[in-house]
């Protein structure tokens, strides 16, 4: 995502505590916290400026949601879309995928989306992918037994990668389209890229989870 620098976004997401928590690298904070009505949680990494997470959870309530992105810059869009229409099953965090495992304890989350994550094209570069094997294990060790990854992409080198990664990982494939936008859109959230991207080519999705217990 390109990234404008928006004046005072540090300053209006410190402001708003009750909705975003800014958590810097290297520290703790007890997200898992946020929300203690015992509902189900589900999260979005790299949530960019925050729609999906913001339609589902108010088509959701039944659900809560954290919406995660890493720059200020984005996420304070996020912010003020929350604040114009409060949702209340809805919390932004703004932090690195890579400190998931520092809040979130063992078998909390039901559902990890992730919607149009950086390609990060570079071999080099591969370990940032949000399904590289490093970040396959935080999502083991967060996700409930029977929770699941969700993950959309017009990007099909990425998309490639992916299966490859999660089927070394020994995954279970529950859903594959290589045209989601064909095969079943009914009760499809549309993301801010799955907009401005499905006019040039298919939207790929899978629906994963890890296997345990040997099943
Ligand atoms: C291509 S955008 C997609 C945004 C949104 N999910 C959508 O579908 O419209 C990817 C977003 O992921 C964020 N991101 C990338 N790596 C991340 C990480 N390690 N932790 C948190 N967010 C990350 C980026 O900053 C960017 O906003």
């Amino acid at each position: 995502m390109r990234l404008r620098n928006v004046k005072d976004a540090k300053e209006r997401i410190d402001e708003a505590k009750k909705l975003i928590m800014d958590i810097p690298r290297n520290e703790k904070y007890p997200l898992d916290q946020v929300f203690n009505d015992g509902k189900p949680l589900e999260i979005e990494i790299g949530a960019g400026k925050g729609q999906f997470s913001h339609s589902l959870a108010k088509r959701q309530k039944a659900t809560n949601h954290i919406a995660i992105e890493k720059f200020d810059s984005v996420i304070i869009r996020a912010l003020e879309k929350l604040q114009e229409d409060p949702v209340d099953n809805l919390f932004l965090a703004r932090c690195d995928a890579e400190q998931l495992s520092d809040f979130f304890g063992s078998n909390t989350v039901d559902k990890i989306y992730l919607n149009f994550s950086d390609p990060w094209p570079k071999a080099r570069h591969e370990k940032r992918r949000l399904t590289h094997e490093n970040f396959l294990k935080q999502y083991e060790e967060i996700l409930k037994p029977e929770g699941v990854i969700e993950f959309k992409t017009d990007n099909r080198s990425l998309f490639e990668f992916s299966i490859q990664s999660l089927n070394h990982y020994g995954m279970v494939f529950e859903f594959i389209s290589l045209d989601l936008h064909k095969d079943d859109i009914e009760d499809n959230i549309v993301t801010e890229f799955e907009e401005r991207f499905s006019k040039h080519g298919p939207i790929y999705k899978l629906i994963a989870r890890f296997k345990r217990g040997g099943n």
